[in-house]
C-alpha cells in the first residue's frame, strides 16, 4: 500500500507542475502572476503546501524518496515563476532605456564601402571598349598548354614556357600538367575556336607568373585582352582604337607610339606606349594576328586578318590613381582604399 501512496504522491507533484507551466505560459501581466504565485506556492493554502502534507501520510520507508521528489519539484516550480517573472520585468526596463535615448544627438553616420580601384579600372576600360564595338568576354583562368601557349605560336622550347616562369598544376589522368594562365591572349584563342570573323572582343582579367612581388610586379595581376578580325583591318586601325581608349581613359587627347617589338603571335609586333604628363608610358604589347595563329583556330591566314593588343590594368590604374607601388592595391589597407571613393566608375 505504501508504494501506492509513493506513486500518487509522486504524480500529485508532477501534475503540479504541468498545471503551473500551462498557468504560466498564459499569465501576461504582474497581478495574474502574483495571483498564481499564492495559488500554487502561498505558504498557508499553496497548492505545493497542501501536497506537502501528503508526505507526512508516506510509510517511513518512503519518505526519504518522496521529500527528494518534493524538493526537487519545488525548486522547478520556484524557478519557473522566477523565469516568468524576469520576462514581465524586461520590456518595462527596455521602455526605461527607450526614455534615456537623447534626440537631440547627432545621428552615427552609415560607413559605406567603395569599389575596389582595380574593379573601377576594369569597369571603366570594358565601358569604353564597347563603346568602341566591343564584346566584353570571359576566359578561363586554369588553362591547358594549348591556349595558353601552343595555339599562339609559342613552342615547346620557348622560354616562356619555363616552369619557372609559370603556375603549372599537375592534374590526375591529365596527360599534361595545366597552368594558372600568364596571359590573356588565351581568351583570344578560345573566342575565334568558337567563332567565325568578323569578330571584335576584348577581356580584362587575372593573370598569374612566379613574380617576386616588388613595386612593379606581383604574381598576380590583370590584363586587358583586345581582337579585331575584319577584312582591311591595318595598324594604322590598331592605333587610332588604342589612341581613343587612351584618351577616353585618361582625358584630353593622349598621343600613342609604337616601337618594334616581337610576341610570337603578332606579325609585326609593336610595344605600346602612352604619353602621360609629358612622359613616355610603357602600356602592353600588341600587334597584327600572326597567320599561324589564324591557322590553328581554323582560319584561313589569306583570307582573314585582324589585330590584337595586351595592356596591364595595375599599370594604367597606376597612372590613372597616381599610385607609385602596385603592391599597394592588394594590401587592404582600408586607408589606401577609401582614396578612390566613387572615381572612375562606370
Ligand atoms: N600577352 C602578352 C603578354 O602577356 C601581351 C600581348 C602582346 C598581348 C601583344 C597581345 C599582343 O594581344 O598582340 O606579355
Amino acid at each position: 500500500m505504501t508504494n501506492f501512496n509513493l506513486d500518487a504522491f509522486v504524480a500529485d507533484l508532477e501534475s503540479l507542475r504541468s498545471e503551473v507551466e500551462q498557468t504560466l505560459s498564459k499569465v501576461s501581466d504582474v497581478e495574474s502572476l502574483e495571483t498564481a504565485r499564492v495559488a500554487f506556492l502561498g505558504a498557508k493554502n499553496g497548492r505545493l503546501k497542501a501536497i506537502q502534507k501528503g508526505l507526512s501520510k508516506l510509510g517511513r520507508e518512503d519518505k526519504p524518496a518522496g521529500g527528494k521528489q518534493f524538493n526537487a519539484i519545488k525548486k522547478t516550480v520556484e524557478s519557473l515563476f522566477s523565469q516568468t517573472s524576469v520576462r514581465m520585468e524586461s520590456p518595462s526596463k527596455g521602455a526605461k532605456a527607450i526614455e534615456q535615448i537623447d534626440v537631440t544627438l547627432p545621428g552615427s553616420s552609415i560607413r559605406f564601402g567603395s569599389v575596389h580601384p582595380i574593379t573601377q579600372t576594369i569597369r571603366r576600360v570594358s565601358s569604353i571598349m564597347s563603346n568602341l564595338g566591343f564584346e566584353v568576354v570571359d576566359g578561363p583562368e586554369v588553362e591547358d598548354q594549348w591556349h595558353n601557349f601552343e595555339a599562339l605560336a609559342i613552342p615547346d622550347e620557348h622560354p616562356a614556357r619555363d616552369p619557372l616562369d609559370n603556375f603549372y598544376i599537375n592534374v590526375a589522368n591529365f596527360d599534361r600538367p595545366v597552368l594558372l594562365r600568364s596571359q590573356t591572349s588565351t581568351v583570344q584563342i578560345r573566342v575565334m575556336e568558337h567563332r567565325k570573323p568578323p569578330l571584335r572582343i576584348v577581356s580584362l582579367g587575372r593573370v598569374y607568373r612566379p613574380d617576386t612581388a616588388d613595386a612593379t610586379h606581383y604574381p598576380m595581376f590583370h590584363q586587358v585582352e583586345g581582337l579585331l578580325i575584319e577584312p582591311g583591318t591595318t595598324m594604322a586601325h590598331l592605333k587610332s582604337v588604342l589612341r581613343s581608349f587612351a584618351s577616353s581613359f585618361l582625358g584630353g587627347d593622349v598621343r600613342v607610339r609604337f616601337r618594334p617589338s616581337f610576341f610570337p603571335f603578332t606579325e609585326p609586333s609593336v610595344e605600346v606606349d602612352m604619353e602621360w604628363n609629358g612622359r613616355w608610358i610603357e602600356m602592353g604589347g600588341a600587334g597584327m594576328v600572326d597567320p599561324a595563329v589564324l591557322a590553328s583556330v581554323g582560319y584561313d591566314p589569306n583570307e582573314v586578318c585582324g589585330f590584337a593588343f595586351g595592356l596591364g590594368v595595375e599599370r594604367i590604374a597606376a597612372r590613372r590613381f597616381g599610385v607609385a607601388d602596385i603592391r599597394d592595391f592588394y594590401r587592404n589597407d582600408i586607408r589606401f582604399l577609401e582614396q578612390f571613393h566613387d572615381r572612375g566608375q562606370a
